[in-house]
């Protein structure tokens, strides 16, 4: 046999020795059953074979202890599969708090992963020992999987939406990326390596190399090309939401429902506008959908987040928060808004 085949992949971040473990557990559980099973099976048939043509079989009305021991103990061993389960699958679920974000963007047929700091990367990803990664994944066409097996970390990514995964690494090398999700001719070629470094060579990479600006910076510009700011002005009341410190508060939309200013509310809130409208304010804004790409999608969004952590404006005492400002009044002329396209002069956001 080769002697590097190995039965599983090398763990090499923090859940992978916890989902190991539960696997283990499950195999295990399932061996002893089925073991036992089938001996019950073999040594039953042969005990109580028919032994002559008038051979009677005697009638047995159960055993109370035996019918409680087999209900008990299968409970019991099903209960730690779903406790200990579920604690994996949250800890799979939730990324911690200071996970670093990276943005996977998928398409036919490659991966472009981008870094926070500006590096784009193409069937790479370079990350730091050590450190919580956050992926947030979108694609640009079909259904993809973002599959790390060192990691074992497989989650789909979809068109017109975001998934989110993370992972710690905690061995450096270079680890397989794969695509796990049938998605055309080359699917089996969306292939790419993930380098875990030593915090300090990361720096050195992140130094070096095709840095650029930062993704909030292409953001802002792109936020100035598109004339974003004429309405969701900063230094004054616009006609529409100031989205300074907007990110991850609660918004309130005129249906009176409250919803989280996430990554998906304002990739919504940009391609569809009317999906959600905040109360107070009026629809009046185009939608942008075919006008920015995935990746400028989120390069904007970066740059709402970052408005968040630098508040420009002193909120008065008492004021209601950026996120659930609501005006009583839009200005009159809002009520028959002009048929505003991305490309006219009155772009409206
Ligand atoms: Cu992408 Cu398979």
């Amino acid at each position: 046999m080769n002697p590097s085949f190995q039965l599983l992949p090398p763990e090499a971040s923090t859940t992978a020795a916890h989902l190991d473990h539960l696997t283990v557990y499950l195999l295990i559980v399932a061996t002893f059953f089925t073991v036992l099973i089938f001996a019950l099976i073999f040594y039953f048939a042969i005990k109580y074979r028919r032994r002559s043509e008038y051979e009677r079989p005697v009638e047995v009305h159960g055993g109370m202890t035996l019918e409680i021991v087999w209900s008990v103990v299968p409970f019991l061993l099903m209960m730690v599969m779903f406790v200990w389960g579920a604690s994996v699958f949250f800890e799979m679920s939730r990324p911690p708090d200071d996970a670093m974000n990276v943005y996977v963007v998928a398409k036919q047929w490659m991966w472009k992963t981008q870094h926070l700091e500006g590096h784009r990367e193409i069937n790479e990803l370079h990350v730091p020992l050590g450190r919580p990664i956050r992926l947030t994944m979108t694609s640009e066409d079909v259904i993809h999987s973002f599959y790390m097996p060192a990691f074992r970390v497989k989650f789909d990514v979809l068109p017109g939406r975001y998934t989110t995964a993370w992972f710690n690494p905690t061995k450096p090398g270079q680890y397989h990326l794969f695509c796990a999700e049938y998605c055309g001719t080359l699917h089996s070629g969306m292939i790419g390596w993930i380098y875990v470094m030593e915090p300090s060579d990361y720096e050195t990479w992140l130094a070096g190399g095709t840095g650029g600006e930062s993704l909030a910076a292409s953001g802002e510009k792109l936020f100035q090309y598109l004339a974003c700011a004429n309405c969701h002005r900063t230094d004054k009341p616009g006609r529409c939401p100031n989205l300074e410190g907007l990110f991850g508060q609660p918004v309130l939309l005129t249906t009176n429902q409250t919803v989280k200013a996430d990554e998906a509310y304002i990739r919504e809130s940009i391609l569809d506008p009317g999906a959600k409208i905040v109360a107070g304010y009026q629809n009046i804004m185009p939608s942008f959908q075919g006008l920015v790409t995935e990746e400028e999608l989120l390069q904007l969004i970066e740059y709402i987040k970052s408005l968040g952590k630098h508040p420009q404006t002193v909120a008065a005492p008492g004021a209601i928060p950026p996120g659930l400002q609501t005006r009583g009044t839009a200005g009159g002329n809002l009520l028959n808004p002009p048929p505003a396209s991305p490309g006219s002069q009155q772009q409206q956001k």
